[in-house]
């Protein structure tokens, strides 16, 4: 997502990046169903069916006419595609609510609505009593993270108050002045994040719509109770981390938060990968904690708040409801030190946060935190591919500047007969295994580094002084600081080309405090001035590195690595090193993923670099695999600064390979994938359309978007994040 927390450096460890060393029944909100691909006249390019339908990276070009930069308030698509909207925020999920008035009338009802924020999603197919199956059977839940309320300004009739300032829009690193929130504006806040599990069916015209009222339908919030698992050698010292005043044994905790990217186990579950954790936390009245203590929450961005008016503080001010249920659940927001011991408050909170959490959508088995993949700023979690009698391989990236991409190595071998086990088998392969983080080297190598005790540099380390194992894994980007992992340009979705098992990562963006020249390195290699007036610089575009593990094996401790692309903006620009043209031109590449029906690589984007020219958008790149390209010096220049730089890059695509598929609303981050296994549907989120709303704007009703209201989907109004569908208007494969 693009607020300011994804822009904070927590990383001030002194790793050296690696320069130094180198509807009724159906949906019924959903009136206006079909929205056709709307700015081209021309007709579809022939022949589409008449392609193969797997084309698998070899070589088969794009089948779609490109679409260009634009700066509209729908959701544009090529000639020849449409789509629907499936869900959006605050629909009703079942019939006990009233449908969604988009005008902030809202009740404390959103654990029967869908969430803000669509983010990372999947869809699971099931049979007729709601069992998991592999088979596309026109039946299947979609699963749906709500990351952020920092949008959530729009669900109140005035904005967001505090009792002392009313109409503010709060950002997620918002205004909160110190002022007490009312108690309704915090429940709906809380309760729009969380992750969505709604049924949804193929209808005879081939429509995918929500149903409405489905007893398989639900939404797990921040308060829906979560169960703590890990390494069984050191759980009792995990548990420790973990105790708090509401669960004094560190067993669960409550609810998962900022859910961005996801995972799909090989057994059917869903993982929702908790991101930015940390600003929803207040550390008030604190009396000093010790020095261990501190550099924790310094290094996971718990800071200690202001209360008091202009202060940039990070917390919602949940904590200051003083509301008439108490059950601690605005208490447990503050997590100052305010007892004896930390069964007698909430300064463990934290560390119940920032971990990837495993759901079965067809079971009612409380989410399982997996501790044993680390704690840190959680982007997707991506399986390597499955391979039966071998172990597991997890790939994760930490969303932060110079924070670190890490991979979970599970200690059971991969046994097929687990698929559909839900949570039994999430206990089988995520609490036992190694984790570690990548060190990029400058030759186009790198290599894995175990976090653990038995890896020196981290037992012996004296920054923090590791105590535990557990330790190791709760602070783990203190971990991977010690190890000496390499500071990367904000990793943040991973994604495997099934074609041959390469793994991608997009590395969104950095600044100019980081990537300066002479401060670069071989696989964060650019530092430049923006083309636009907004002055950014360093690398403000972005670009997406992908690594081929040695022997093609998970458990592999080193690998190939090149850049398979750079943001930029197109034209003759030195930074153009993908030779980007009008027509593929991008800027912060986010969500990643590979379809298995195509072998399509789609690049999805969360910009503000390139914002003036186009929306936020969505492309097509069919690769081709690491090492294809070759070496190259990049000449980095930004004021009166030079440094040449070499690095690895693949080959070029060309718009035979590499397309504009979709441009987003005003506002919106293009992000969250998933698709029929025939490849002829294709689920997109689109996450906050008119974001850039202020608080005087939100009252002079001056919305920067109003989508989907302007295309049809609900009651017209504010704008709202949405689930869409897309589909071939023949009926074809998506993107060949
Ligand atoms: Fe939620 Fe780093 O994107
Ligand atoms: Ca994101
Ligand atoms: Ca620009």
């Amino acid at each position: 997502m693009s607020h300011g927390h994804d822009d904070l450096m927590l990383n001030d460890s002194q790793n050296r990046h690696f320069d130094q060393v180198v509807t009724q029944g159906l949906q019924s909100e959903n009136r206006r169903s079909l929205i056709k691909g709307a700015f081209c006249l021309t007709a579809a390019a022939v022949g589409f069916d008449a392609l193969p339908l797997q084309a698998k990276s070899t070589g088969q070009g794009l089948g779609f006419e490109a679409v260009e930069k634009l700066l509209t308030d729908d959701v544009m698509l090529p000639p020849g595609y449409q789509y629907s909207v499936v869900h959006a925020t605050g629909d009703a999920m079942n019939f006990n609510v009233p449908s969604f008035t988009s005008l902030g009338l809202e009740t404390d009802d959103f654990t029967d609505r869908i969430g803000d924020q669509h983010d990372g999603m999947d869809i699971f197919f099931i049979k007729e009593q709601g069992q998991y199956t592999t088979k596309d059977t026109g039946r299947a839940l979609l699963v749906v993270n709500h990351e952020s309320s920092a949008e959530s300004a729009f669900l109140h009739l005035n904005g967001q108050t505090s009792g002392k300032k009313a109409g503010l829009k709060f950002d997620q690193f918002g205004e909160w002045d110190g002022g007490v929130r009312p108690e309704l504006e915090v429940l709906k806040e809380i309760n729009l994040h969380g992750v969505s599990i709604t049924e949804i069916r193929r209808d005879e015209r081939g429509q995918w719509k929500m149903v409405r009222g489905s007893r398989l339908n639900r939404h797990i919030t921040p308060e829906a109770e979560a169960v703590i698992t890990g390494p069984a050698a050191h759980m009792s010292d995990i548990r420790d981390l973990m105790v708090t005043k509401k669960f004094p044994k560190g067993d669960r905790c409550r609810g998962t938060i900022n859910n961005c990217g996801m995972g799909r186990t090989p057994w059917g579950t869903y993982l929702a990968c908790e991101e930015n954790f940390y600003p929803y936390f207040s550390r008030s009245n604190d009396t000093r904690p010790d020095a261990r203590t501190a550099l924790a929450y310094k290094r996971y961005g718990v800071t200690l708040e202001q209360a008091k008016a202009g202060a940039k503080n990070s917390s919602q001010g949940w904590h200051t409801v003083t509301g008439t249920a108490d059950d601690s659940r605005f208490e447990r927001w503050d997590c100052s030190i305010r007892s004896n011991n930390a069964a007698g408050d909430y300064r463990q909170e934290p560390h119940t946060f920032g971990y990837v959490t495993e759901i079965d959508p067809t079971r009612a088995d409380k989410p399982a935190k997996r501790v044993a993949l680390g704690r840190f700023v959680h982007e997707a979690a991506v399986f390597g591919q499955a391979v039966a009698g071998k172990p597991l391989a997890v790939y994760m990236g930490c969303d932060g500047r110079n924070e670190y991409i890490y991979k979970f190595v599970s200690k059971a071998a991969w046994d097929p007969k687990d698929t559909g086990l839900g949570i039994k088998a999430g206990n089988k392969y995520l609490t036992e295994g190694t984790l570690y983080a990548a060190k990029f080297n400058s030759d186009g190598r790198g290599e894995w580094i175990e976090l653990s005790m038995s890896n020196p540099s981290i037992s012996k380390n004296q920054t923090f002084g590791f105590k535990s194992q557990a330790e190791v894994l709760v602070f783990a980007r203190l971990a991977a600081d010690a190890a000496g992992a390499t500071p990367m340009d904000r990793p943040e979705w991973g994604a495997v080309n099934y074609a041959n098992g390469e793994i991608y990562f997009a590395l969104t963006n950095n600044s100019d405090k980081f990537r300066a020249p002479g401060k670069t390195n071989a696989v964060n290699p650019r530092a430049y001035q923006d083309a636009d007036g907004k002055k950014r610089a360093g690398n403000p575009h972005g670009h997406i590195i992908r690594f081929k593990e040695d022997g093609g094996l998970g458990t592999a401790r080193a690998f190939q690595w090149d850049i398979f692309l750079f943001g930029s903006e197109d034209g003759n620009r030195p930074e153009n090193l993908s030779q980007l043209t009008a027509n593929n031109s991008f800027a912060s590449p986010d969500g990643l993923w590979f379809s298995k029906a195509t072998g399509i690589c789609w690049i999805q984007t969360d910009d503000s670099a390139m914002t003036d020219q186009s929306n936020c958008m969505l492309l097509a790149a069919i690769p081709g695999q690491v090492g294809d390209g070759g070496k190259v010096t990049v000449q980095n220049k930004l004021k009166d600064q030079s440094a040449a730089q070499d690095t690895f890059i693949g080959a070029t695509l060309g718009e035979a390979k590499l397309k504009r598929f979709l441009v987003a609303p005003f506002g919106a981050e293009v992000t969250g994938l998933c698709e029929t296994p025939d490849g002829k549907a294709l689920f997109v989120n689109i996450q906050h359309p008119g974001e850039a709303t202020n608080a005087k704007d939100l009252l002079d009703n001056n919305l920067q978007s109003r989508w989907p209201g302007n295309r049809g989907y609900g009651k017209p109004g504010r704008p709202r994040s949405a689930t869409i569908v897309i589909n071939r208007e023949d009926g074809g494969v998506i993107g060949l």
